[in-house]
């Protein structure tokens, strides 16, 4: 049987991974607007492993055992605070920028974010799950196209409950640059439809993020508004990251 190549949109269709025998397949997961770039981002500055989580009573309690962890993550795109959290106030939100070297270096982070920390969740009865953005995007490309797996599922995080703009379009470059690479097995119509709106969009992303609901809200936050054009820059932060079996992503070249 041939392998596929296939584009999950929304959180509905990810929720349903857990009915689907995914052991000889390769989950790939987009949050681009933020969190596996902000994954992407804290490996590059030596953070030993993030742990994603669905809620945030999960981190609280993880990082009630563990203090020496760093306790991340937003609700509607800001750092939660101790009202949110009964009374502890998280130490980093979910933007790229505040993960430096000095902040997370050496050090594990816990994170629950709205939609990204779900998504990989969902893939946890896959052979492997990959953390992609636009900042490793090629790095990704190039492990996939080695990979013999039966299948590789493309996993968009969303925005809530629908479909994100920019997931689609990361989506869409991924799978672009797989199949102009030579991929040779079953391309789904659902990849078609993230190819053909990544080529419609490639020339202008940052202008197609004021037409997309979570770029437009992020463009809309003083504070956070660098955080989408800093998403966007491809192949800035070429490495390799995979959430293992143990739930912990790690940098993997
Ligand atoms: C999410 O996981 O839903 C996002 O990364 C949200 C955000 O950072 O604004």
């Amino acid at each position: 049987m041939k392998r596929t190549l296939e584009v999950l949109f929304t959180p509905a269709e990810f929720n349903m991974l857990g009915t689907r025998d995914l052991s000889g397949s390769v989950c790939v997961v987009f949050d681009v607007l933020r969190a596996t770039s902000v994954m992407v981002k804290a490996l590059s500055e030596n953070a030993e492993g993030i742990i994603p989580v669905g809620t945030i009573q999960e981190a609280v309690a993880l990082h009630h055992k563990k203090p020496g962890l760093v306790l991340a993550g937003e609700r509607h795109g800001l750092r939660i605070m101790a009202d949110q959290s009964g009374g502890v106030s998280f130490q980093l939100g979910n933007s790229p920028r505040e993960f430096t070297r000095e902040k997370v270096g050496g050090k594990t982070i816990v994170t629950t974010t709205t939609n990204g920390t779900r998504a990989l969740q969902s893939c946890r009865g896959a052979s492997e799950v990959l953390i992609a953005s636009f900042l490793n995007l090629d790095v990704v490309a190039g492990y996939l196209a080695k990979e013999k797996a039966r299948s590789l599922v493309i996993v968009c995080s969303g925005t809530g409950e629908e479909a994100a703009y920019e997931d689609t379009l990361g989506a869409g470059a991924l799978c672009s640059a797989l199949v102009e690479n030579g991929f040779d097995g079953r391309v789904i119509d659902s990849t078609r439809i993230a190819m053909a709106v990544y080529q419609q969009e490639q020339i202008d992303l940052l202008g197609a993020m004021q037409r997309a609901s979570n770029g437009a809200r992020l463009l809309g936050i003083p504070e956070l508004k660098d955080d989408v054009e800093f998403c966007l820059q491809r192949n800035a932060i070429p490495l390799l990251a995979q959430m293992g079996a143990d739930g912990v992503v790690m940098r993997r070249g």
